[in-house]
Order: structure tokens, then sequence, then C-alpha cells
């Protein structure tokens, strides 16, 4: 089975010609060499391949590319601009949290999709942000801790509001 499907990639028209049955995953990884997502489970258990479609985080290795028909997708690669790293990054690289790496492109994607829906979350609405985000490598208070450093409550902290 073979068919031209269209979908945007990173602000890119881009056509897969071939299987709609393939994962997105394989297609960019694959097809279009995007391997800031990373293929780990590959059964919607990990998070490791975490992408945008239309605004909504979503695991690349349960979505068929056929159902992707004019979607907008973002991966990691689309998430900094030329002028320097998305602030979650940028905070994950300020908080040093980033070991082995392969958790941490899903762990961008998951947490700005937060921060778009809910701007100032809670650690505990991070940490349910973050329940769909395996990692092996490192301990994730130090994560939640970036990700607070974002919110009002963290600009606080850095400001020195509440210090005695
Ligand atoms: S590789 Fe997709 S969720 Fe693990
Ligand atoms: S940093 Fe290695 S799996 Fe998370």
């Amino acid at each position: 089975m073979s068919m031209a499907i269209s979908f945007m990639v990173n602000g890119q028209a881009r056509v897969h010609h071939g299987d709609p049955r393939l994962s997105l995953l394989d297609v960019l990884r694959t097809g279009l060499r995007l391997t800031g997502t990373k293929d780990v489970c590959r059964e919607g258990f990990c998070g490791a391949c975490t992408v945008m479609i239309d605004g909504q985080a979503v695991p690349a290795c349960l979505r068929p590319v056929g159902v992707l028909v004019v979607a907008e997708i973002t991966t990691i690669e689309g998430m900094a601009s030329p002028d320097g790293l998305n602030p979650v990054q940028q905070a994950f690289v300020d908080h040093d949290v980033v070991q082995c790496g392969m958790c941490f492109p899903g762990m961008v994607i998951s947490v700005t999709d937060l921060l778009n829906r809910n701007p100032d979350p809670t650690r505990a609405q991070v940490k349910a942000a973050l329940s769909g985000n395996q990692c092996r490598c490192t301990g994730y208070e130090r994560v939640v801790d970036a990700v607070m450093s974002l919110t009002s409550a963290g600009t606080a902290a850095d400001n020195g509001a509440g210090q005695p």
C-alpha cells in the first residue's frame, strides 16, 4: 500500500510517499532524518518519542502517518529559534539536569505543551504533565525545579521575593 501524505514539520511542507501505516516516529527518524525524536519502547509507554501534533504533545510511535494529513508537527528540532533555545531547553541546561539525553526531547515537548496551556503550573501539575515521560538516569525533582524556575513562583524566588 502506498500513498502521498502531506503535512507540515517544523514549519516546512513535507510529503510522505509510502505506507500510511508507518508510524510518524519512523517517518521522522528514517524518512526525514529528524533523529532528535527518540525511539525507545515503540509502545507509547516511555514518552521519548513525544512530538507536538496540532499543538498537543503525543507519542509519535502511536500515530500512523496516514492519519496526519495537513497536521502541523513540531519536533525537538523545531523548538529552538535562531535566537536561542526554547525557554524549557534553557532551563534544563541551567539546572544541569540532562544526563544521557534519551528522555529529554520528549520532556521538553511535554513541558512546553503544559506551559502553553498553563503558564503558571504547580509542582504537582508539572509532575502530572511529565508522568508519561520515563527517565532512567536522573532524578525528576531537578527536572521539576527547572520547570518551576519558569513560573511566577520561580521568578519571584530568583528576584529574592519572600526572602527574609
Ligand atoms: S518510543 Fe514512543 S512512547 Fe516510547
Ligand atoms: S537522562 Fe537518560 S533517560 Fe533521562
